[in-house]
């Protein structure tokens, strides 16, 4: 944990203090534990993938930093936030300082790009006047984000026509109009191909160094987490069984948490 911290801390400078600490966290449904254990950290600009066969729990480690997950035990911080004592209109502060991103989009299909980007400014007190709809500054930030998303040209037509990849980088553009200071990923590129798959990556992991914000994205493809992230956190039965620098990850850690995987089929959780 600490070598990636180095590498992102300038000579002289104290380590930058993680926007995501996760300690001792438990998670269960009823009697059913699916998280045990858990600790993490994030630190501004780092791309950590997080690992794991289907059902070992990274969908409900991500939902519990937005306050989605009935914790159990341990704390969890996500920008300055106490994830699990809110105070009252807590949840609806932690969750615009939290972009997510996830497999299916979840764009509005027949609204144009542009809107759909425009939506990411819904919590924002002014975003929307009554004549005019949203404003016009936020229509040029909308802007900006769709052309460093690299699909400016496509912002008036319906979000349906676009690629998967295309959407992808929608919803990217959308999580950073909330201006986040983390984002989230759960398994964005699932359902695209290996190619754009990796550039769909490669941006997320410009926008953490670029941008200083801290990006947990939820991988099934090994190579792809080994390639774009700087670091790699395996859960296998809810608990952190590898979390290692991705150049340093001990690859019979990263075999065991896929072992067994056969016996399961209950994909896309
Ligand atoms: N709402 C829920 N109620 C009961 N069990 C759940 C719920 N959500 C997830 N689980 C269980 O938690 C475990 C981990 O699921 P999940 O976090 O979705 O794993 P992953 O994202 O790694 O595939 C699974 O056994 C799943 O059945
Ligand atoms: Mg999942």
């Amino acid at each position: 944990m600490t070598s990636a911290a180095a590498v992102l801390d300038l000579p002289g400078h104290a380590p930058a203090l993680p926007l995501i600490t996760v300690r001792d966290l438990r998670v269960a449904y009823g009697e059913h534990v699916v998280l045990d254990g858990v600790d993490l950290d994030l630190r501004p600009g780092e791309t950590v993938a997080l690992l794991g066969s289907s059902g070992s729990g990274k969908s409900t480690l991500m939902r519990s930093l937005t306050g989605f997950a009935p914790v159990t035990r341990g704390t969890v911080r996500v920008a300055g936030h106490d994830v699990t004592h809110l105070p009252r209109g807590g949840l609806r502060a932690l969750r615009s300082d939290v972009g997510q991103v996830f497999q299916q989009f979840h764009l509005i299909p027949r609204l144009s790009v542009l809107t759909n980007v425009l939506t990411g400014a819904l919590h924002e007190a002014g975003a929307v006047n009554l004549v005019g709809g949203f404003s016009r500054a936020h229509r040029v930030r909308a802007m900006a984000l769709l052309d460093r998303v690299g699909i400016a040209h496509k912002a008036k037509e319906p979000a349906r026509s676009l690629s998967g990849g295309q959407q992808q980088r929608v919803a990217i553009a959308r999580a950073l109009m909330q201006q986040p200071r983390v984002i989230l990923a759960d398994e964005p590129v699932a359902s695209l191909d290996p190619r754009l798959a990796g550039s769909v990556l490669r941006l997320l992991r410009q926008i953490a160094t670029e941008d200083g914000i801290p990006v947990l994205v939820s991988l099934h493809v090994l190579p792809l987490a080994l390639e774009h992230a700087d670091r790699v956190v395996g859960l296998r039965h809810g608990r952190v069984l590898v979390d290692a620098p991705a150049a340093q990850a001990d690859p019979a850690a990263l075999a065991a948490l896929y072992a067994g995987e056969d016996e399961h089929d209950d994909h896309d959780l």
